[in-house]
């Protein structure tokens, strides 16, 4: 029984495993298997059991999964009556419809923490527009971008995770219920009338099929592993950020913890862990996908550890988007030494370059020029605002007295405007864009 026993694990599947067995209680009456009045017997005894549930007052007594507790307590009221309900089902297609359930119900509330934290990352993004900072390729600072878009980058991955769970939302909405142990049942059992009585989209097409597969739970644990992997890149650079080699922001004290030695630690903790439990996350889907690639068909009870990766994952990635929600909007920044980052460097190499290729220059050819001219100014030890004209004119004769102005980073950030780009007027469209799909996004949950 130690190794067999379940119930540690499923009983968080019970009010689903009582609305599948109403469910099934109507089928049976559909097929008049049962009659109106025992299918209401059926109902009170289920409703019950799901509130000593919520009550914490059921006890597993013996029970190997939610399963047969939930059979065992509702014979115990009903008597025979309750021994009629197991008949064309099996646990394998009724714990296959319990995950679902599960799954589609879940995938809600994870979309309902994404949406919470795309609104606090636009809202801490939306008076950042022109305020500079470098844009990082390598970790080397590359080209001037706003921290408005830097953090707008963050919203539009975790808009992705949300369709993404979204479309994983509705892999699980098919109901298995009336596929019994594997072969379906002789007693005409109708699913489509379990599956409307469960508010699934449609039911299964081949009965071995929806007792074997697990697809849906992949996709739900492939959204959480790519969803933990954004949190992590975004922890990752609060963790950067919030260092005194960085000194881009600040987290609060409650949100940072100190250290039981040093006593002026300041340290981001929950960033790390955000960063550190995303490992367990993809280790989740691994594990899942281990679990069923040597699986012959059809139910294998090796699938009861399904439910070990699955929750395990789901509660990663909820708990991962609660916290990273806290953070962002706990973060305070430091413009000043944003801007500091990004003036005084040689950022504008690219801007300038462009100017060039404007005024009919191959871009190779300009590239070349302008890394003259960058080295040339390091060597001399001054910036390209203090670049005397003939020392330009040597480089280039099409560079320009004019074209100084782009050691100025606002300058670089300003001239940044293609579409997408990261001057403030497209910072200002990507906020209402992401506002606009992060609604949509919120829409999508069921009322
Ligand atoms: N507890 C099992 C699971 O989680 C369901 C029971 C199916 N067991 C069986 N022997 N057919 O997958």
């Amino acid at each position: 029984m130690r190794l067999s026993a379940s119930t540690d694990i499923d009983m968080c599947l019970l009010p689903h495993d009582v609305a599948a067995t109403r469910a099934h209680a109507q089928v049976l009456a559909g097929a008049e298997l049962l009659t109106d009045d025992e299918v209401e017997l059926i109902e009170g005894a289920l409703g019950a059991i799901e509130a000593r549930w919520r009550a914490g007052a059921l006890v597993v007594e013996g029970d190997e999964d939610v399963h047969s507790l939930v059979e065992r307590l509702l014979t115990q009221e009903l008597g025979d009556l309750g021994a009629r309900i197991h008949a064309g089902r099996s646990r394998n297609d009724l714990v296959a419809t319990d995950l679902r359930l599960w799954c589609r119900a879940e995938a809600d509330v994870v979309i309902g923490r994404i949406v919470g934290l795309v609104e606090v990352l636009g809202r801490v993004a939306a008076p950042h527009a022109h305020t500079v900072m470098p844009g990082y390729t390598h970790l080397q600072r590359a080209q001037p971008v706003s921290l408005a878009f830097h953090l707008l980058a963050h919203g539009f991955a975790l808009v992705r995770d949300g369709w993404r769970f979204v479309s994983a939302r509705d892999a699980a909405d098919v109901s298995p219920l009336g596929a019994g142990a594997l072969g379906g049942n002789t007693l005409g059992l109708d699913p489509s009338l379990g599956a409307s009585a469960l508010g699934f989209e449609t039911a299964f097409d081949n009965a071995m099929d929806a007792v074997s597969q697990r697809d849906f739970a992949c996709d739900f644990l492939y959204a959480g592993a790519l969803c933990g992997v954004h949190l992590s890149r975004l922890a990752e650079e609060i963790v950067l950020w919030t260092s005194a080699e960085f000194g881009f922001a600040r987290l609060p004290d409650e949100w940072s913890t100190g250290s039981s030695m040093m006593p002026q630690k300041r340290n981001p903790d929950l960033a790390e862990l955000i960063r550190g439990r995303t490992a367990g996350g993809i280790g989740d889907l691994a594990a899942l996908l281990t679990l069923l690639k040597g699986l012959p068909l059809a139910y294998n009870r090796d699938l009861q550890e399904d439910k070990v990766a699955l929750f395990s994952g789901a509660g990663r990635v909820r708990r991962g988007l609660e916290g990273m929600t806290a953070l962002v909007g706990a973060l305070s920044f430091d413009a000043d030494r944003l801007a500091g980052a990004a003036t005084g460097t040689t950022m504008w190499a690219t801007d300038v370059a462009e100017r060039l290729v404007a005024r009919g220059v191959p871009f190779r050819t300009a590239h070349e020029a302008v890394g003259g001219l960058v080295a040339d100014l390091e060597r001399r030890g001054i910036g390209l605002g203090d670049a005397p004209v003939d020392l330009l004119k040597s480089h280039h004769g099409l560079l320009e007295p004019h074209d100084r102005y782009l050691a100025d980073p606002q300058a670089g950030l300003r001239a940044r405007s293609s579409a997408g780009g990261a001057s403030p007027e497209r910072v200002g469209e990507q906020l209402r864009r992401l506002e606009e799909v992060g609604e949509a996004l919120g829409a999508s949950i069921a009322p």
